[in-house]
């Protein structure tokens, strides 16, 4: 108890001199930190390609290349491009592979108040909806993605995998050199295998499943996040192996939310102007619909 006490303090006390240096951005405190109330999804994450990352992907045979392309330093553990993706910063180390703030945000300006349930209230089962709505408000204006921020979460995951974190003549430089692109890149692919973890109310014992409705959902929100990114991507990048893959990205994307079209009228909006409104416009309307009937055929065939 006091041990995780005073590395919770110190986690604090080094995210409090990054927030003087940095005013703008909040901080990672690190995923140690998360493991104290969150131990189930901490052992979800060390399963994970993200945690292994951090010991295996600097040894990969092309990870040297990439590096010396990059023009940023030799060692990917250093290189400050790298660190923009496959490390969880702490200070201005790399510290871990990609972890619970590289996609619910650095936590420095929120860690200590997301979980305020309220005077006197102990579960999260007992917290009345208002609370819970304005708790989590709070916690997202500081910087956190909870999980109801759906496109939000789908757009993050996009930031590294499609490589939206970095300009795209820098990403091309990379994908010269041997780094992946994935045009296939699809949300339910990726999420619902190793990296889940879904352990709510009422039942927060069990990583739960998502039902065909809700990955239907997650489906067209990736995609209408992709949709967006990879179409704004084009008007820029020059690199062919990285056009083809957003190519194949726009196409796949079009067909799904194309599909959905008959049951959500924003789709249209969506597939003719591709912008951030639309599609968060678009991700709105699909709320509490069921559209495995549009759409169900499309998923990956683990999910079908
Ligand atoms: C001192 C305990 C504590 C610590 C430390 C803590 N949490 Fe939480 N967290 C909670 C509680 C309590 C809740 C609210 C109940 C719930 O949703 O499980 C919560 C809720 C959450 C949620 C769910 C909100 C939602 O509905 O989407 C996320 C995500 C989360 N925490 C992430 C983190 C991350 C990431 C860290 C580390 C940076 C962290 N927490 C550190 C106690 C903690
Ligand atoms: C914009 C985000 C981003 C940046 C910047 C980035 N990477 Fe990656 N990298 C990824 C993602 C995402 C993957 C995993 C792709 C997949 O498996 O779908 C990956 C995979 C790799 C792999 C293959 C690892 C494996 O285990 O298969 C290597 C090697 C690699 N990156 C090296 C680098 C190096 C070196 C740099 C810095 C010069 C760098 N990357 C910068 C996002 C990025
Ligand atoms: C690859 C991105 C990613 C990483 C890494 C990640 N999360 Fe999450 N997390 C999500 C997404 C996406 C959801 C929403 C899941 C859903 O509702 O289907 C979520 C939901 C949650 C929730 C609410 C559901 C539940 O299990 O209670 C908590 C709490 C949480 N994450 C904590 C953490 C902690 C702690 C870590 C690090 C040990 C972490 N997450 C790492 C993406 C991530
Ligand atoms: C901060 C950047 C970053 C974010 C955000 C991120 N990832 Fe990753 N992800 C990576 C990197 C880097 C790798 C490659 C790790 C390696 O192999 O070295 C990876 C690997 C993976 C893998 C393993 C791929 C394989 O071929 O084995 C899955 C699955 C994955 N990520 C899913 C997700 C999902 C889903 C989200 C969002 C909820 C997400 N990631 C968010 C950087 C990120």
């Amino acid at each position: 108890m006091i041990k995780s006490i005073m590395q919770f303090t110190f986690a604090a006390a080094l995210a409090l001199t990054t927030i003087i240096a940095q005013p703008a951005a909040a901080a990672n405190v690190g995923a140690k930190t998360c493991q104290e109330c969150h131990r189930a999804e901490y052992d979800v994450w060390k399963g994970t390609a993200h945690f292994k990352a951090y010991r295996g992907a600097h040894k990969h045979k092309n990870a040297k290349a990439i590096a010396a392309a990059s023009g940023t330093g030799k060692s990917m553990r250093k290189n400050k491009t790298c660190m923009t993706c496959h490390y969880t910063v702490i200070g201005s180390k790399a510290k871990a592979g990609p972890s619970c703030e590289s996609c619910h945000g650095g936590a420095s300006k929120w860690v200590k108040t997301h979980n305020d349930l309220g005077a006197g209230v102990k579960s999260s089962a007992d917290e009345s909806a208002a609370h819970k709505k304005s708790r989590l408000a709070a916690a997202q204006k500081a910087g956190m993605i909870h999980s109801s921020m759906v496109y939000d979460i789908a757009e993050n995951c996009n930031a590294c995998h499609t490589m939206q974190k970095i300009d795209p003549a820098m990403a091309g430089k990379l994908i010269d050199a041997g780094h992946p692109i994935n045009g296939s890149y699809e949300l339910v692919k990726y999420s619902q295998g190793q990296v889940r973890h879904r352990f709510y109310p009422p039942n927060i014992t069990k990583n739960q499943k998502m039902n065909k409705a809700e990955l239907s959902r997650m489906f067209l929100t990736g995609h209408a996040a992709g949709l967006v990114y990879a179409t704004k991507v084009l008007k820029s990048a020059d690199n062919a192996k990285y056009k083809a893959a957003m190519e194949q990205r726009v196409a796949d994307a079009k067909k799904a939310i194309g599909a959905a079209k008959g049951s959500v009228p924003a789709a249209g909006a969506l597939l003719s102007s591709p912008t951030e409104s639309n599609a968060r416009k678009f991700v709105a309307a699909l709320q509490g619909k069921d559209l495995s009937g549009a759409v169900g055929g499309m998923l990956p065939s683990k999910y079908k």
